[in-house]
């Protein structure tokens, strides 16, 4: 049962609180003092705080610099009166959000589910790292979460097979590494893995790089080209972004998948193939299908074994072990011993929307790990990158000058618009900080206006 420590003098409220947190099965110990949550942390552990900020013997920030360890990423600020310094301070030592009193029920229980799933995921996460991590592995893949689970299990037995696979994803799902993962893993291992993009090849020259050419087949053709196909003959063939085939190649490909057997161009002459194909997409074919982009006949084929690759926002559980994996891979490439982020670090990755998602997550890392100060990665590490994101309700992600913006606004909206508490909380001049609201084009709502 989850345990919650609520500190609150007001006995009302307190109450009140304490009646709507048992109605959903918690277990609430309550305090009215600092001194009271004290004796309650010392002699037990929970897993949620809600705390008051002023107390009659003081203030909550003592409670986070006595159990910082026990409190970062677990604790929940509640305030009748946002006095800005305190509520920010709480926030920088980790607290993990405040509610304005009155609390609204949903609000609360909103931020008490997602301390819950966090606590979930960085307890599972340390259980994790204590396994042998080459139970989770499948080639180079690196996962966690059932939905990849789910699909290594597919990519296992069809690497048994000689199926056609098709892998649907967006980019940086991780499409190749499980084509590459599945050609391992499969009786053709011996032989070739061949990739070839078909973004990069341009419309006119499709026949020729796929089904290869005779000499004299055209002007230029001064010797005969093989072609990818009889390239990969024996092995398996990847190709990528097959969504960018133009239709008559679509034909083309159609006939040999069925026949296995390739005509190069302007030859009569059939050539027997052995090849294995596994095709990938970051489109939906079936949409292409409606949109007439793509043929259905050639989509029916490749579909016989589809694998579908969430994206990483949608698998959380898979972030912090790849965090890991490319924590371990960059240390060796840049000379350097980091252990791993710190709380709020892992806060803030699992909140991310990731719209790269895993090479973007790897190529963060690889851009913030020559910045590490520590031996731990840590939130002041992370501003050197030239981008953060954030949950936006456009789920897109935030340049560095948008998320300055926002911060500005939160923090003049949290102070009332008075600039000299909002400067001082930002460390920034008031004539510095009237440049960016100018700038910015920040306008205040309601009643009154910039002082
Ligand atoms: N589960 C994973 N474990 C380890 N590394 C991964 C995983 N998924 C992706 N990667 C890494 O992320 C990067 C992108 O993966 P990959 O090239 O396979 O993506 P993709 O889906 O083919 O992307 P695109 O559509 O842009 O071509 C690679 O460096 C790959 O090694
Ligand atoms: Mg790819």
């Amino acid at each position: 049962m989850t345990r919650i420590l609520l500190l609150e003098d007001t006995l009302e409220i307190r109450e009140m609180l304490k009646l709507k947190l048992e109605s959903r099965q918690f277990q609430v110990d309550e305090a009215a003092s600092i001194d009271e949550a004290v004796k309650k942390i010392e002699l037990n552990s929970y897993d949620i705080f809600i705390l008051d900020m002023m107390l009659p013997d003081g203030n909550s920030i003592k409670l986070f610099d006595m159990y910082s360890d026990r409190l970062k990423g677990k604790s929940i600020i509640i305030t009748g009166n946002p006095s800005i310094p305190t509520v920010v301070e709480a926030i920088k030592k980790g607290a993990v959000n405040y509610l304005e009193k009155p609390v609204s029920n949903e609000m609360l229980f909103a931020q008490v589910t997602k301390i819950m799933e966090m606590n979930r995921l960085v307890e599972e996460h340390q259980n994790f790292k204590n396994e042998v991590v080459s139970n989770f592995t499948f080639g180079k893949i690196v996962y966690r979460s059932n939905q990849m689970e789910r699909m290594i299990e597919r990519a296992k037995i069809l690497s048994g097979t000689d199926n056609i696979v098709l892998i649907q994803g967006e980019t940086g799902t991780g499409k190749e590494v499980f084509a590459q993962a599945i050609h391992n893993h499969s009786l053709r291992n011996q032989e070739i893995f061949l990739p070839v993009n078909c973004a990069s090849i341009p419309g006119e020259l499709f026949e020729s790089e796929l089904f290869g050419f005779e000499k004299g087949a055209f002007s230029g053709a001064t010797t005969d080209y093989r072609g990818r196909f009889l390239q990969a003959n024996r092995g398996t063939l990847f190709l990528d972004e097959i969504g960018e085939l133009p239709l008559h190649i679509q034909a083309k490909l159609l006939r040999v998948l069925d026949e296995q057997v390739i005509y190069r161009l302007k030859s009569e002459k059939g050539q027997k193939i052995d090849i294995r194909l596994i095709a990938s997409t970051n489109k939906n074919l079936e949409n292409e299908v409606k949109l007439k982009n793509f043929r259905s006949d050639l989509f029916y084929r490749l579909k016989e074994s589809m694998i579908i690759l969430p994206p990483l926002r949608e698998r959380i559980e898979d972030i912090l072990p790849l965090t890991h994996h490319y924590i371990g891979l960059f240390n060796t490439l840049y000379g350097k011993a980091i252990e791993g982020i710190s709380k709020e670090v892992e806060y803030y990755f699992l909140n991310a929307t990731w719209p790269g998602n895993v090479r973007e997550l790897k190529n963060f890392i690889k851009g913030v790990l020559p910045f590490t100060k520590n031996n731990i990665i840590e939130m002041d590490d992370l501003s050197y990158s030239a981008i953060r994101q954030e949950k936006t309700g456009e789920d897109r992600i935030l340049t560095y000058e948008e998320y300055k913006k926002n911060y500005i606004i939160k923090v003049l909206q949290i102070t009332d618009f008075n600039i000299s508490r909002a400067a001082k909380l930002l460390s920034m001049s008031r004539p510095s900080l009237y440049r960016k609201i100018k700038e910015f084009n920040i306008k205040k709502e309601g009643p009154g206006s910039i002082d």
